[in-house]
This record gives structure tokens, sequence and C-alpha cells, in this order.
């Protein structure tokens, strides 16, 4: 059993919780929030220098690695079957891992057919939430499921950036993919605006609650969580695997509220911004990070194979 969020080398005290729940309390002296591998920033500092790490573990709770990628408006439908033809040699039998392709929906139908056998998950990356009905240019769960699609990507930031994309509608639209059987990646993320100003945390709470209402532990089974800040996609600007932790972890504490311990246990975190070959792994090492949702590093057969063989 690893205890979540443990640092290698540092001693840690281990107890056994009324509720069943293992804890470990690691305690490092530091003089500076570089040395502690802590972000300086308005956000991340000053934080309690004596003890960084309070890491909580269960024995049972095992959170497959979800890779995925959303290759937003680029690739046809032939360019998606060149890919994957491509990519299935790289990733062999994807033992230990779930490696997940978001593709335009005119790309659904030949990527699923080519991916077929594979494993590789072919998903949307948005739908509308009606069931049907005059909304022009839109997709339902249904027809992206009936594509070959398994899983949606949901409030994506720039859905909410370019189409006004809302709180409600992440809802809704959350609603509509668990209830036709597609997997729901729901997006959260603050701009650097909010980061600078100190609310990120106030922004992922009030997204994450505005994606979750009325959503009870049954629904969210299936549910993924992309955690994108809005800075560091398509920037090449990187969250730090300790910044991310630090949202991941924070994130994890809002689902445990909404859904309960066991569901924020087994419901995946994904990060998402600038993820490439070469962080990936620092990355997925941090406890609350489950896997990546990789944007132009997932537009090369090689690069997103590397990212999806992180750990080999
Ligand atoms: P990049 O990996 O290109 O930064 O994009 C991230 C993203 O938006 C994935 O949804």
């Amino acid at each position: 059993m690893r205890a979540q969020g443990a640092r290698k080398g540092l001693p840690a005290i281990v107890f056994l919780g009324r509720n069943g729940l293992l804890y470990a309390i690691q305690v490092a002296r530091v003089q500076s929030p570089a040395q502690a591998g802590i972000p300086d920033g308005p956000f991340f500092w000053p934080r309690p220098m004596s003890c960084n790490l309070l890491a909580r573990g269960r024995d049972n709770v095992s959170r497959t690695p979800f890779l995925a990628g959303n290759w937003k408006m680029y690739k046809t439908g032939p360019e998606a079957v060149a890919f994957i033809e491509a990519f299935k040699p790289l990733v062999g039998n994807l033992s230990g891992r779930e490696a997940a392709l978001g593709v335009p929906a005119t790309a659904i139908f030949q990527a699923a057919q080519a991916a077929a056998g594979t494993g590789i998950l072919i998903g949307a990356q948005n739908i509308w939430y009606e069931k049907e009905g005059a909304y022009t240019g839109e997709i339902s769960a249904a027809m992206a499921k009936a594509a070959g699609a398994g899983f949606v990507i949901i409030g994506h930031s720039e859905r909410r950036q370019y189409y006004g994309e809302t709180d409600e509608w992440v809802n809704k639209k959350l609603k509509a993919a668990a209830a036709e059987g597609l997997v729901p990646v729901v997006c959260v993320g603050e701009s650097l605006a909010e980061r600078e100003s100190g609310s990120t945390f106030k922004v992922l709470e009030s997204q994450l609650r505005g994606a979750l209402d009325g959503i009870t532990p049954e629904i969210a089974k299936p549910l993924v969580i992309a955690y994108e800040p809005v800075w560091a996609i398509g920037t090449g600007k990187t969250a730090t695997a300790a910044q991310a932790q630090e949202a991941h972890a924070f994130l994890r504490g809002v689902l445990a509220k909404a859904l309960g311990t066991q569901s924020a246990d087994a419901i995946r975190i994904l990060y998402g911004g600038s993820v490439k070959p070469d962080n990936a792994k620092a990355l997925l090492s941090e406890a609350d990070i489950d896997g990546a949702l990789v944007g132009g590093a997932a537009l090369k057969p090689d690069s997103f194979a590397q990212i999806v063989n992180f750990d080999k």
C-alpha cells in the first residue's frame, strides 16, 4: 500500500483512524518553499512549514491511470485512422492503464472502427444535453455513442471561453452523458488572473460543485475530472507537479464533501495543460494525479504513446 501524498525518504508516523482509514503524517524541517518542493506565490505560500504532508491512504483504492488525448479541431476521419494505425503497436495491450482519444465529431465513427478491439477508447469533445431537437450544429449523447464514442469531454475551458459554456450546461451535459453510458470527463480550471488574485480554490470549488449539482454517487461512478489550469493550456507552461497535486488534493476534498469519501477515492482526476513526454512521469507520480488530458502532444502517435507509456 502506498499512502496518498507520501514523500519518499521521509519518516512517517502511521496510525489507524476509527473510521478504518490509515493516516500518515510526515514532518519535514525546511528553510524555504523551494526546498520543500512547494512552489512560491500567493496561492501556495505561506503554508505550515513544519508539516508539508498530511497523507491519507486506503488499501482498497485503485485508480487505473487514464491517459486521454484531446485533439481539439485537428484531424479528419482518414487522418484519425492513420494515427490509430501508427499508435496501436506503440502502446501494445495497454496493461495497467487506459488510453483514450477525444476526436472531432466527424472522426468518431472511423476512429472507433480503427480502434475496435485495441482497448483504446474513442470519445467526443462536446455534446448538447437535450436528447434531440432544433439545435443546429449540435450532437446529443446518444448520437455520439451510436457513432462509437465511449466518453465525452465536458466543460473544457475553450468551450467555456469561446462558446459561453456555463456550469449549469456542464451539469446538464454530465447528466445526459451518464444517462447514455458515456464516461463524462468534466474539466475545471482557473485562469491566470484568478490564480494571481488567490482565488484558485474558490473557482475550482464553484466549478466542481456546479457540475455536481444533483449528482448522486451512483451517477458519479464513471465520472472522470480533469484539472486544466487555463494558463497552462497550449502555453508550454506546465503546472509543477506540486502545484497540480495541491489542486488535485483540493478537488478530491470537494468530491468527498459532495459525494462521500468512497466516491472521492474512486474518481480519477486527470491533469491537463502542456503535458509532454518529458513531464508526464513526474506529474503522474503525484498521489492524486490519476492521468492526463493531453492536447498538442497527443497529435503525434509517438509523443502520445510515450505519455501513455509514462512509467515504462
Ligand atoms: P495542451 O496539452 O496543448 O496544453 O492542451 C491541454 C488541453 O487543453 C487538453 O484538453
